[in-house]
């Protein structure tokens, strides 16, 4: 009944065994930054319930944005956390499950808003009223953006631009990171660019007002995404390439379903390998961020079946909740693969109950948006579901611990030669 969503699909040069995603996700327990065993037992656990690709939440790539977010995990030179990793990405593998993992990286967060109520313990949802009013009244707060110095959404002002020099340096440190990322077991990357984030912020007509070669037509908008995708495909010919944007951006002024299938393109052109699509302008609209709505109805509205016809490459679309919708809209081509972030939080098992006919044991996700309320109140590396008890402590239980390697040794290890000594280039 559910076959389209179990027929295998290839992200570049991957193959990932089934249509059903692990949509990125922060706050999964990890602490000052590092995946620890809760932050790998929560993979596993899904790993184990079916998902054929799982991605992290964002990952910072340079020092100077992880001062802006420091409960954000990081990779880079510097960090000397490769064990962390490594004992993630070789843990979660070592589930035999075929799940591939991907890693989430983004350059930064740039400037969020200040809204009312977005400071400590927010009422969620949000009134879409207060939303707006609020927007209007602090756009000007939007007008730049930035990369250091930071304000984010526990903080308020006007921040400066960011300088040409500092989007090529993090830029460099993004492809330097991804490729440590891949470097420590990952699958393959994400570029993180939706959400009113940084990469959003340049994409964005309402809040980019730059002048130059980043600023005013979409094209220059896209700029920065698109010099991302370009160099982590020169740096790392074979490796799996997604870039994550939002659909939509229901702003005045904003971004619309056609730029991003605009950018779509382009992003194609440069090399990405697939396009995961999200919803929503950030804490400006978590409404379309965390959607309450029925199976992201807008977002299946506003790309149908567009967006595949304009792309060859994969299109993953977050927020489906329902075995039924996402068997229909893989089987009639308007999307590839279905990424579940709540979902997956309140049921690790719904790919093997949807394969298995069970779907009525299926515990859904209500969207009562208890868990990122938690987040964005500061309950950061510790948020909770009111569906799933175990969610949160998976470390707990033993079954989702790493297991012992079996067999060979890993193909990136045993593609290893003696002649190599010292040559791995990053
Ligand atoms: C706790 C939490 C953390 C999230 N963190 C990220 C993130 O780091 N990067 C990202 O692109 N999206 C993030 N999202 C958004 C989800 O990937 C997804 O787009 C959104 O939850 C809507 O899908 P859903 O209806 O399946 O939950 C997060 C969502 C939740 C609930």
């Amino acid at each position: 009944m559910y076959e389209c969503l179990f027929e295998p699909v290839k992200i570049g040069s991957v193959e990932i065994k089934n249509r059903v995603a692990v949509a990125p996700m922060n706050m999964q327990g990890d602490r000052g930054g590092h995946p620890t065993l809760q932050y790998m037992s929560f993979f596993n656990a899904r790993a184990q319930g079916g998902f054929g690709l799982m991605t992290t939440g964002s990952i910072f790539c340079s020092k100077e944005s992880s001062a802006e977010y420091p409960f954000v995990p990081y990779i880079f030179p510097t960090a000397f956390n490769a064990g962390y990793w490594t004992d993630f990405a070789e843990g979660v593998h070592s589930q035999g499950t075929g799940a591939k993992l991907f890693a989430q990286m983004s350059p930064g967060f740039g400037r969020q808003t200040g809204l009312p109520g977005v400071r400590g313990a927010s009422p969620i949802p949000f009134d879409r009223d207060e939303i707006v009013a609020g927007y209007s009244k602090q756009s000007t707060s939007w007008m730049k953006y930035h990369v250091s110095e930071y304000a984010n959404h526990l903080a308020r002002g006007v921040p400066r631009e960011m300088t040409v020099e500092e989007i090529h340096k993090e830029e460099a440190a993004l492809v330097r990171s991804a490729a440590l990322a891949i470097l420590y077991g990952f699958d393959g990357i994400e570029i993180h660019s939706p959400h009113g984030y940084l990469l959003h912020e340049f994409l964005s007509p309402r809040s980019n007002q730059r002048q130059d070669e980043y600023g005013g037509f979409l094209r220059n908008r896209a700029r920065f995404l698109l010099e991302l995708v370009a160099g982590c495909r020169k740096r790392m010919p074979t490796v799996p390439i997604v870039f994550r944007v939002s659909g939509m951006e229901y702003q005045k002024g904003g971004f619309t379903a056609d730029d991003i299938k605009q950018v779509a393109i382009w992003c194609e052109e440069e090399g990405a390998d697939a396009i995961s699509l999200s919803n929503g302008s950030g804490y400006d609209d978590n409404l379309h961020f965390f959607p309450v709505t029925p199976d992201n109805d807008a977002l299946i509205e506003a790309h149908g079946q567009t967006l595949k016809k304009a792309i060859k490459i994969p299109v993953i679309m977050a927020g489906i909740h329902t075995p039924a919708v996402a068997e229909k809209l893989v089987k009639e081509k308007a999307l590839d693969m279905v990424a579940l972030g709540r979902g997956a939080i309140a049921d690790p098992e719904w790919p093997n109950k949807v394969k298995e006919g069970r779907v009525k044991e299926i515990v859904r996700c209500t969207k009562d948006n208890f868990c990122t309320s938690m987040a964005i109140a500061g309950a950061q590396g510790s948020t909770r579901c009111t569906q799933n008890p175990n969610y949160g402590k998976e470390q707990y239980n033993p079954a989702y611990w790493p297991k012992p390697m079996k067999g060979a040794v890993p193909e990136t290890l045993r593609k290893w030669k003696p002649g190599q000594n010292f040559k791995i280039k990053l």
